[in-house]
């Protein structure tokens, strides 16, 4: 138990470090950095295009994991200093999720804008993909201190809310485009870290709601006087 909570106060230590968002920073950059460095020493194999789509889709899916992560990680080893690190990893989400749809619209589509919106309204995992894209952008542009200050602290909350079902979609995309192929492997390994997240959420949210039911419903103490 001491350990633990030993373990808990190195890591807000370290979180609180002066040094723990730059390092950070650049872990999340190293994928990218990575498929920078395989498109111009040619190493990401026979189809560089479909590599580059496919990694970024990836990298997509597993920054919203961790993203997901952070609040599950931060209550259960009750270290706050994690909440420092949740808008940088979501702001990764919207970096990687763009770095998708610039390679599918510039490889797969030559950046013909009029084709892309053909193909969007088309092809169902597109609509699903482009979607997700969509609800994540307003998620994106609200993260800074002064639009989380305009829009007040309930509505930015509620609007933030919105990382589930832009993640259920992020799985549909996946599961929609591996369909063809039947191979659904990774699909559920996705699938079950973010229900598991989800289920762990509702669970909190019940059992406060069962709390604040029998608090207010708890007699009162006779008045004194
Ligand atoms: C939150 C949003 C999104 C997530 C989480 C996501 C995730 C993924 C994942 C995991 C893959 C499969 C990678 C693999 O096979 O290893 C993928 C493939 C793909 N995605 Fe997305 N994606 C998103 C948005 C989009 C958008 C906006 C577009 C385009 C409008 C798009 C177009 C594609 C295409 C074309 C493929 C490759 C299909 C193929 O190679 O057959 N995605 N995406």
């Amino acid at each position: 138990m001491a350990s633990a909570q030993g373990r808990a106060k190195r890591l807000g230590a370290w979180l609180t470090h002066p040094a723990a968002k730059p390092v950070l920073f650049a872990l999340a950059l190293l994928p990218f950095a990575w498929l920078v460095y395989g498109a111009v020493a040619n190493k990401l194999g026979a189809n560089p295009a479909e590599y580059l789509i496919r990694s970024t889709g990836d990298w997509t899916l597993r920054f919203l994991c961790i993203t997901l992560a952070v609040t599950p990680l931060r209550v259960i080893t009750a270290t706050p200093a994690l909440a420092r690190m949740r808008r940088m990893l979501g702001l990764f989400v919207y970096f990687y999720v763009v770095l998708h749809l610039l390679c599918y619209s510039w490889f797969d589509m030559g950046l013909d804008f009029e084709d892309i919106a053909k193909d969007i309204a088309k092809r169902p995992f597109i609509l699903v993909g482009f979607s997700a894209f969509v609800l994540l952008t307003p998620m994106a542009a609200t993260s800074f201190n002064r639009a989380i200050r305009a829009l007040g602290a309930q509505r930015w909350q509620l609007l933030h809310r919105l990382i589930y079902l832009i993640a259920g979609l992020g799985i549909l995309h996946f599961f929609w485009m591996r369909a063809g192929k039947n191979n659904f492997g990774e699909v559920a390994v996705y699938a079950a870290i973010i229900a598991a997240f989800l289920g762990w959420r509702l669970f909190k949210y019940v059992a406060r709601k069962q709390a604040a039911r029998h608090a207010s419903g708890r007699p009162q103490s006779p008045a004194r006087g």
